[in-house]
């Protein structure tokens, strides 16, 4: 060959080389961006950006007024000794204080707050004093705590129409004693059952919150997924998922249930100290809460070696398809347990197939596996507060009734969709102790025999997979749903 052509040769193939060598110089370095990182820093996809302010003064202005609308009230009087609902009415985001709202008068809103004394920060911490009660909090006058009782009388004048919250008892006794101390005609209702069917509808700013909880609640479990293996334990998995929680500016709104192997089927397990096994089902029951207070409440059921056991498989198949199901009936122009109802006969259907319910007109062979009803409220609370048109606190009469279907559900609640079965370890034998007052003796030894061999296989399997939904116009929108839920997901994500 030529020197001229060779050497030409030699540049063009050069060139590429260093092409070569850039583009895959780019590769690695885009690579490395999204799996790497420093020691204490998490890669950008587990951190959330909040999208909305800790506190609108607006927000809770708007929200006091709908509220008084509602009322016939002289006056309402509330204190932080009722928790949520004081939060809900003021924001206020401190242990100690008491609202008082004069429809009509010249100051209508006052808060009597934690006065900021030197030693009060000193040992308790900053607080936001008179003067944050009146300029961060909205308040048109701020007084110390102390100066309740004193002013109390004064406030109460000439007042009719008292609202008090029935879990306020200082408030209440307060009251009570100015009244018969002055002679004072008037009438102490209750403020709970009107702020509670205020809560239950949730407002733009609200939604907001629930969502950033939920994202954030979100990356726990996808940072989960990737970091959980055989050897780990419990605790350390809750500390895993608290550290995204924490990482985001959030805490745990309510203590995290991290149930491996057998502790999968204990319903509120909050000990979290067993060690993950190869073949175990790892559930995690968790939620973040935002700044504003407001919490998600997010189950997965996992893998702890990366895939299902044909057993786990099939458990973990129905209740989805009953999750699945049940979601296309939260929506408006449905009644709040109709979702229930149907993922309840899809559970029991899928359980007769297997031969663990011989006899599904029996209410107690059902209720040996559906524990618990698969919706309830979000917000400040994990359980809110706010009516479902059934008695919540008798399991036993709603959770197998198809007749008790509940209030109508309406756009902007925000509730759970949370399906589950769960196969604890010697719950067979304890069936007498269950249902001796519903069934005789032999019935329920029939049962435990026919049952008992299939029972077996899958006794220490415990599913639950809940998901967080916003009820809109046109449906609803599932705030949870990029936490991986199938199979498929699941294991794609652990691989
Ligand atoms: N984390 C409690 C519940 O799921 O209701
Ligand atoms: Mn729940
Ligand atoms: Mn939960």
């Amino acid at each position: 060959m030529p020197k001229v052509n060779k050497l030409k040769t030699y540049v063009v193939v050069s060139r590429i080389l260093v092409m070569i060598m850039v583009i895959a110089a780019i590769f690695i370095l885009f690579t490395m961006r999204k799996t790497t990182c420093e020691p204490g820093e998490l890669p950008e996809k587990y951190i959330h950006e909040p999208t909305v302010t800790r506190f609108d003064p607006g927000v809770f202005e708007q929200r006091r007024k709908d509220i008084l609308a509602s009322l016939d009230a002289d006056i309402v009087i509330l204190s932080a000794g009722a928790r949520h609902d004081f939060r809900y009415l003021t924001g206020f985001p401190e242990r100690r204080g008491i609202a008082v709202i004069i429809p009509g008068h010249e100051k209508e809103y006052l808060l009597f707050v934690t006065p900021r004394e030197i030693y009060t920060v000193m040992w308790t911490g900053e607080v936001y004093g008179l003067e944050g009660a009146v300029e961060k909090y909205g308040a048109e006058a701020a007084h110390g705590m102390d100066d309740f009782n004193e002013m109390l009388p004064g406030l109460l004048k000439g007042k009719k129409n008292i609202y008090l919250h029935g879990d306020d008892n200082r408030i209440t006794d307060a009251v009570e004693n100015v009244l018969i101390e002055t002679g004072q005609q008037a009438e102490i209702r209750e403020l709970a059952t009107v702020l509670h069917e205020h809560r239950v509808i949730k407002d733009d700013w609200e939604i907001a919150h629930l969502k950033d909880a939920a994202e954030v609640t979100v990356k726990a479990h996808q940072y989960v997924l990737q970091t959980v293996q055989p050897g780990l334990a419990e605790y350390e998995v809750q500390a895993s998922i608290e550290y995204i929680f924490r990482r985001n500016g959030m805490a745990p709104g309510f203590s995290s249930i991290i149930g491996s192997g057998p502790n999968s089927c204990l319903l509120h397990h909050t000990s979290n100290d067993r060690i993950l096994e190869d073949g175990d089902l790892l559930l995690m029951d968790v939620g973040a809460a935002s700044r504003g207070g407001y919490t998600a409440d997010v189950t997965r059921t996992i893998p702890v070696n990366g895939r299902f056991s044909p057993e786990q498989r099939k458990i973990y198949e129905l209740v989805l398809k009953a999750s699945d199901e049940a979601l296309k009936k939260m929506k408006p122009g449905h009644q709040m347990l109709d979702c229930h109802h149907l993922a309840t006969e899809i559970l029991v259907e899928g359980l007769y197939d297997m031969g663990l319910v011989p006899d599904t007109s029996s209410w107690w062979q059902k209720r040996f596996y559906i524990q618990h009803r698969i919706n309830h409220y979000i917000g400040l609370q994990v359980h809110d507060a706010g009516d479902y048109g059934f008695d919540t606190d008798n399991r036993n009469e709603h959770i197998l009734t198809p007749a008790i279907r509940g209030r109508e559900i309406k756009t902007g609640m925000v509730m759970t969709n949370e399906p589950g079965l769960y196969f604890m370890v010697g719950l067979l034998d304890g069936i007498h102790e269950m249902f001796g007052h519903l069934a005789t003796e032999e019935e329920l030894n029939a049962f435990v025999e026919t049952v008992r061999p299939v029972y077996e296989k899958y006794e220490g399997i415990g599913v639950r997979i809940e998901d967080n939904i916003l009820i809109t116009e046109e449906g609803n929108m599932n705030l949870s749903r990029y936490a991986p839920r199938t199979v498929e997901e699941i294991e794609a994500a652990m691989r």
